[in-house]
């Protein structure tokens, strides 16, 4: 079997997510699909799974070509993707899930089918039962429970879009090894990430694609500084900050641990200074939120000192930080950052700068229009947050952010933006660090990384493992220590 996608076009209006695509997926190979955020590999993936119609191009498997009018058409061909976040019917059992939405469903033998589900688990190790309700299952047990319903349909390609995301280190192990069992038996998996290091772990082939293009293709393993440069071509120039001088100290943590989970382990210290910007690097849930909630007030340390501009803020209150212009941007931008249902004018009522009991409301929308236009958000007065597009919604966000701050906390603050909206997000961000703001960032992307932070700390099962001057490090050895794995040069290794 080979699977042969050929100058595939898909535009969205203006955007060309797709723009002559030409990738060539050999039998039983695990084939990486690598680019940064917005690179049009989603766009490519639904295509190939019958999700989206090309605009142009032909879908060939094993040198016949085949139409892909929906997902239907797409698993009777062999070809299955699972999504991000798995679509799981939660109030039914497991078995019911398995079955569900399978051709001539309603005849299927259940009994059989659970006895065919119980096998495939044995076969891949997973510990899944049918009876199980859906709701019980964790994301990874999703995806494994996923993984197994595709192979049942008959899947013989099998596409993930971005997997790993919110799943355990372990449950990441795990996959992989799934996956690199499959691709024994003769699977073709196509791995999509913007994660450098996963690829680089996992798979046979890559090709990186950039800005609705193919951009470069290699057999693995390569050096990581080849994929690095194929996916950001030279301009990946770590050293073209402008430096801003550093000032005094913003934010300072002496011993700090907290009392139980993450963080509780080893004491960390640490002095941020006035137009600095620390990038926080670390797997999903390995300490980076738990630090963020110490540095804005949302949790106390058990031991050590914080302060802020030089006062001790030990065990005060969040509002206290708030008042001494500390502000954190959760990753979350619609579940804890904006309010589902209330309008642009009435985010800004809320942010107010007095708290008065009256709502001037003249005020309040004049304000909102006036930040509309400054920041060229995509919306009106009075739309609410949820009908704003993601990168419109991180700019509300923005615009909500008192004038004045000595420590901005942020997670992943271009996470799922274009890469336009993504620009802009850092040009707002380092203008506030030319007036002084400290600013501390948890990212996923290596890239985002390198090119904004001074200094980089690196989070690895609940402690800081390594701290790196952004400008003598490369993305090879952030990957190891984010991997647990610390570099030779920086001493012994703990474990
Ligand atoms: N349904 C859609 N409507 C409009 N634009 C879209 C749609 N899906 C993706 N895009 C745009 O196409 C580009 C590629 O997106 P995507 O395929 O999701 O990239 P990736 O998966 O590599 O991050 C982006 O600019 C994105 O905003
Ligand atoms: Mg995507």
């Amino acid at each position: 079997m080979s699977l042969e996608l050929l100058d595939i076009h898909k535009h969205f209006g203006p955007v060309r997510a797709n723009d002559g695509i030409t990738i060539t997926v050999q039998e039983g190979s695990l084939h990486g699909l690598l680019g940064e955020n917005g690179a049009g590999k989603s766009t490519l993936m639904k295509v190939l799974s019958g999700f989206h119609s090309a605009d142009s191009g032909r879908i060939v498997l094993d040198g016949r070509e085949i139409k892909l009018a929906n997902p239907d058409d797409a698993i009777e061909a062999g070809i299955g993707m699972l999504h991000q976040d798995p679509l799981v019917f939660l109030p039914f059992s497991v078995i019911d899930n398995f079955v569900l939405g399978s051709p001539g469903s309603a005849r299927l033998d259940r009994k059989k089918a659970a006895r065919e589900l119980s096998e495939l688990c044995e076969r891949y190790g997973f510990n899944i039962s049918p009876d199980t309700p859906a709701r019980l299952l964790t994301v990874g047990e999703r995806q494994q429970l996923e993984i197994i319903r595709l192979l049942w349909l008959g899947a013989r390609v099998l596409i993930l879009d971005e997997p790993t995301t919110g799943i355990s280190a372990d449950q990441r192990a795990k996959l992989f090894e799934t996956l690199k069992a499959l691709a024994t038996e003769g699977m073709s998996v196509i791995f999509v990430s913007h994660k450098l290091e996963e690829v680089a772990d996992l798979c046979e082939r890559v090709t990186v694609m950039t800005r609705g293009k193919v951009v470069g293709e290699a057999e693995l393993p390569v050096p990581p500084e080849q994929l690095v440069e194929m996916m950001f071509g030279q301009s990946i120039e770590i050293h073209d900050r402008d430096s801003v001088p550093l000032g005094t100290s913003h934010l300072a943590f002496d011993s700090v641990r907290t009392a139980t989970g993450l963080l509780s382990e080893e004491p960390i210290s640490l002095d941020v200074q006035s137009g600095e910007v620390i990038g926080i690097a670390g797997m999903e849930g390995s300490g980076q939120d738990a630090f963020l909630r110490l540095c804005c007030g949302m949790r106390t340390p058990k031991e050590g000192t914080v302060s802020i501009g030089g006062k001790d803020m030990t065990g005060k209150h969040y509002r206290d930080y708030l008042a001494a212009d500390v502000k954190y941007l959760p990753a979350g931008r619609l579940e804890e950052g904006l309010i589902e249902g209330l309008t642009i004018t009435e985010h800004f009522v809320l942010t107010g700068e007095k708290q008065s009991f009256f709502v001037d409301w003249n005020a309040a929308r004049e304000r909102a229009v006036e930040q509309i236009e400054h920041y060229t958000i995509k919306g009106t007065e009075a739309s609410t947050a949820e009908s704003l597009s993601g990168g419109n919604q991180q700019r509300v966000l923005l615009a909500m952010l008192p004038p004045e701050l000595t420590v901005l906390l942020m997670e992943h603050p271009t996470r799922g933006l274009d890469i336009e909206s993504a620009d802009w997000v850092w040009e707002q961000l380092l203008a506030r660090r030319q007036q002084g703001t400290s600013i501390l960032f948890a990212s996923a992307d290596l890239d985002e990384l390198l090119r904004y932070s001074d200094r980089i700390l690196v989070f690895f099962s609940g402690r800081v493992i390594g701290e790196l001057d952004a400008n003598n490090t490369n993305v090879e050895e952030i990957g190891m220590l984010i991997g647990g794995r610390r570099a030779p040069s920086s001493g012994s290794v703990s474990s």
